[in-house]
């Protein structure tokens, strides 16, 4: 007779999810179990980080660049923690990796539907910001030299600077796991040399934020009349 599910299992559905791995005997070697499962982690962190982004752009369309900045500070969280993922699969040796390596086919994590839809949905927050500073006048400049004034605008700035930067050094942390698994002198399972990926480590989903960090530099800088110390 099968046996009766838990509130919990029901509403977790622990049944469907625990069998999302390849079972024992399927496994190219024990540490196959702990490679495919930190991936399907990160999915699920990807799927979380998707939803908060989408708030986040709706709540600023809206107007609302509180509620926003709530959104991104909850993605900044998974961001940060994610890296760890690679922590996690770094207790494979790399010889056991090659054992792996040899069951995925020419798949990568290029192909994650979660990372590409982060990608693709990352920078779709620079327009409704850039309309909240038209509304209010402002530009980005101005927004840096006077942030008390327009101190709801200045920190949901802040979170998506620290979003893009998070997730630069989500793509480095992978690199460096890379490095550490196949190195990098070499070859994906698509044939594409493992050394691209250190382009995606550099790729801005808000490059004017980012530029006018440098502009505030020049246009204070120039006002430091710098002096040798004494
Ligand atoms: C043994 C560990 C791993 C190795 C050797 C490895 C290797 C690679 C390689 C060679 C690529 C480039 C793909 C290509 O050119 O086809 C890649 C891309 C990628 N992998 Fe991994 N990977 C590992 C673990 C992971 C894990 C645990 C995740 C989970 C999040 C992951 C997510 C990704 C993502 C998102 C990309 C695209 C990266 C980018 O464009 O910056 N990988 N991986």
């Amino acid at each position: 007779m099968e046996r009766q599910l838990s509130d919990y299992e029901k509403y977790i559905r622990t049944e469907e999810l625990l069998h999302l791995q390849k079972n024992e005997d399927q496994l190219a070697c024990e540490d196959e179990l702990t490679f495919q499962m930190i991936h399907q982690i990160a999915e699920l962190h990807f799927k979380l980080v998707i939803q908060y982004i989408g708030i986040a752009r709706k709540e600023m369309e809206a107007g609302n660049p509180h509620a926003a900045i709530r959104q991104l500070q909850r993605v900044n969280m998974h961001l940060k923690h994610l890296p760890e993922v690679f922590n996690l699969v770094k207790v494979i040796d790399p010889i056991d990796y090659h054992t792996i390596r040899l069951a995925l086919g020419r798949g990568s994590g290029q192909d994650s539907p979660g990372f590409n839809r982060i990608l693709q949905e990352g920078p779709t927050l620079l327009e409704p910001f850039e309309r909240l500073l038209q509304a209010r006048n402002l530009t980005l400049l101005e927004l840096h030299q006077k942030p008390q004034e327009h101190d709801d605008l200045y920190r949901l700035m802040r979170e998506m600077i620290q979003f893009d930067e998070s997730f630069q050094s989500f793509r480095y942390h992978h690199l460096q796991l890379v490095k550490r698994m196949i190195g990098l002198e070499t070859n994906s399972l698509k044939g594409i040399p493992a050394q691209a990926l250190q382009k995606g480590v550099r790729h801005e989903f808000y490059p004017p934020l980012w530029k006018v960090i440098s502009e505030l530099t020049d246009v204070t800088g120039s006002s430091y009349n710098v002096q040798p110390l004494p």
